[in-house]
């Protein structure tokens, strides 16, 4: 197909507001985080650690009047982590493990887990901040 000057300019003008339109939604697509509903706050009454939400990437964790989100994703290489009967986290892919509070107790992993921004919304809802990874 032979392009006269004129279509060629509209083609290339097309093409460059589709760049413009796609690069617009990389950049929201690329947001750093995502929020997920971890339903009623009352749902995590008592003591422990609920990983109901661990493959969204968080363990819900009460701890007295302390409601917190915690990183279900190891530090080391962002494997999943499971919850341990003692509250304790175990990665499975090279062997790290954390304890409740997210601290590193056995490595290779060297950072601690990080508490997730969580609030509770109109709803009494607990909204956590997921990072996009
Ligand atoms: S990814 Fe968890 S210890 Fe390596």
């Amino acid at each position: 197909m032979k392009l006269n000057r004129r279509q060629f300019l509209l083609l290339t003008a097309g093409l460059a507001t589709g760049c413009q339109t796609m690069d617009d939604g990389g950049s929201s697509a690329t947001r750093k985080e995502r929020k997920v509903d971890a339903g009623p706050t009352s749902e995590y009454a008592a003591d422990g650690v609920y990983n109901n939400f661990c493959d969204q990437g968080f363990f819900v964790i009460r701890q007295g009047d302390k409601l917190v989100a915690l990183s279900a994703i190891c530090t080391h290489r962002k494997c999943q982590l499971s919850s341990e009967p003692d509250h304790s986290f175990y990665c499975k892919c090279h062997g790290s493990t954390f304890d409740s509070t997210g601290h590193v107790t056995e490595g290779p992993a060297k950072r601690d887990l990080p508490i997730l921004p969580a609030a509770s919304n109109d709803q009494g809802h607990l909204i956590v901040n997921v990072p996009v990874t």
